[in-house]
């Protein structure tokens, strides 16, 4: 990769970061009491004084607002990297024309303006340029639109995801409490046998001490014969060059100690702590980040092979615009942690193993994201079952238990089977079984009609 291709993708992740950061906070503000009082206060003070004057923009700016976005949707976005260039330099300067040419062609030049951020790998950078170098009044329109688009993609979130062929999709359940909680509800008819759809995990951690035992991608136990060890470190194996490939490239490349070339320090110090410990939830956090950056730099990638592959089907394509982060902030809420010593010394920890591979990380991971993604790891992550008879220090970390009579070979959440909710054994409609792996099979135990919920059994 050329150096700039490395600056751009970096920055576009600060971006989903500061996005997913933006809209957490967003929220915890809405529903704190004090800050509803300060922000009624703050609102009447301002609403009073700038009223008239706003009143009048609003009229002309909300016709403006609805023909740009119009435009956008029509508009052929290219998709090559160097397409989009040319086209982000064109527009930009079609934009500063306009704007040199006086104030009564600001909003004209809109237009333009948010065309070329629509393209532009790191739309926040571009935002805070555009803050000192636009006009006021055309920043406040970009951003205004740009902030209407990322709610309406939002809000076609649970159009794509589950995609609506596998016959399932997320329903918010009636609950008394101020979060929604969402479970999976069928959406055709399963008769007793079906498997409704297989998965592999979003994010999965094997137990630390079973590294160089088992695959730390699939968690297979590993074959003396066919195993493939890092070509790094000595710290990780995998069951095969498949699972060695989708290993290093989503995670393990951020988390190797490289002790075969350079031992790096904080990746040993960060090995050793959940070796010591056996927790998994440390290593699912830095996965997570990790699987962020791995993300952003497929989805360049894909952009190009899209390109060539003239379209492909245009839902696949819309649901996998979705990130990693897009998927964890939606997943039922954990318990509310408060910050210990222990977090503080995992965070450390993590941002050192980090720092050089994911930049921003010092900002973004604060106590209450790190607490955010914890919580939320542990409310939603199964145990994947072993038949093997092997001895490991259980650790107290909560997490799903479907076969209470069986070992664990670690952790692993998944985009859609995390949402399966728990009941009793004989309520239970579907099972979920793995075979080897930490792929999941969902299997209907009773007949399923369209329309009905859909439970397992697990502790
Ligand atoms: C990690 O653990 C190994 C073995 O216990 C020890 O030799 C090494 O010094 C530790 N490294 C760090 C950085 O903590
Ligand atoms: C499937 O489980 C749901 C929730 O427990 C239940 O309401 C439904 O009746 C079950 N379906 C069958 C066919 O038992
Ligand atoms: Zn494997
Ligand atoms: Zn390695």
């Amino acid at each position: 990769m050329k150096p700039t291709t490395i600056a751009l993708i970096s920055s576009a992740i600060v971006a989903t970061f500061g996005i997913g950061y933006l809209v957490y906070f967003d929220q915890k503000r809405r529903t704190d009491p004090n800050f509803k009082k300060q922000l009624k206060r703050e609102r009447k003070k301002a609403s009073k004084a700038a009223k008239v004057s706003q009143e009048k923009e609003l009229v002309t700016v909300e016709a403006l607002v609805k023909n740009v976005l119009e435009i956008i949707n029509k508009e052929n976005f290219p998709e090559t990297p160097e397409a989009k260039e040319a086209y982000f330099m064109e527009q930009v300067s079609m934009g500063e024309t306009l704007c040199g040419q006086g104030e009564a062609y600001y909003e004209q030049s809109v237009e333009p303006f948010y065309k070329a951020l629509r393209v532009y790998p790191a739309p926040l950078e571009l935002i805070m340029l555009y803050q000192k170098t636009l006009p006021e009044k055309v920043f406040r329109i970009v951003v205004n639109i740009m902030a209407l688009e990322q709610q309406k993609r939002q809000a076609e979130f649970y159009n794509h995801f589950p995609p609506p062929e596998l016959g399932v999709k997320f329903q918010e359940l009636p609950v008394e409490s101020d979060k929604p909680v969402r479970g999976l509800t069928a959406t055709k008819d399963f008769a007793v046998e079906d498997v409704l759809y297989t998965e592999t995990p979003f994010i999965a951690a094997l137990h630390p001490q079973l590294e160089t035992t088992h695959c730390n991608y699939c968690m297979r136990v590993l074959d003396e014969e066919n195993k493939v060890e890092c070509s790094n470190c000595d710290q990780v194996e995998f069951c095969s060059t498949q699972c060695e490939q989708a290993g290093s490239q989503n995670y393990h490349v951020f988390m190797c100690t490289n002790n075969k070339l350079e031992p790096s320090t904080v990746a040993t110090e960060f090995s050793n702590y959940t070796k010591a410990t056996n927790l998994k939830y440390p290593q699912m956090i830095a996965q997570f980040l990790s699987i962020m950056v791995a993300d952003e730099a497929k989805k360049n990638q894909d952009s190009v092979m899209v390109a060539d592959e003239a379209k492909k089907n245009k839902d696949s394509e819309k649901a996998s615009t979705y990130t990693a982060w897009d998927h964890i902030e939606r997943f039922n809420a954990g318990k509310e942690l408060v910050p210990t010593e222990e977090s503080a010394h995992e965070i450390k920890l993590i941002k050192a193993l980090l720092a050089s591979k994911v930049p921003g990380i010092d900002e973004f991971l604060s106590d209450d994201i790190y607490l955010l993604l914890k919580s939320k790891l542990n409310k939603n992550s199964y145990e994947v079952p072993t038949n093997e008879d092997i001895l490991i220090e259980k650790s107290n970390e909560p997490t799903r238990v479907l076969y209470t009579e069986k070992q664990g070979l670690g952790s692993a959440i998944y985009k859609i089977s995390s949402y399966i909710v728990p009941s009793e054994l004989e309520e239970a409609n579907v099972s979920i079984s793995y075979d080897k792996t930490n792929v999941i099979t969902v299997t209907a135990i009773k007949d399923i009609q369209s329309g009905q919920q859909i439970k397992a059994f697990y502790q």
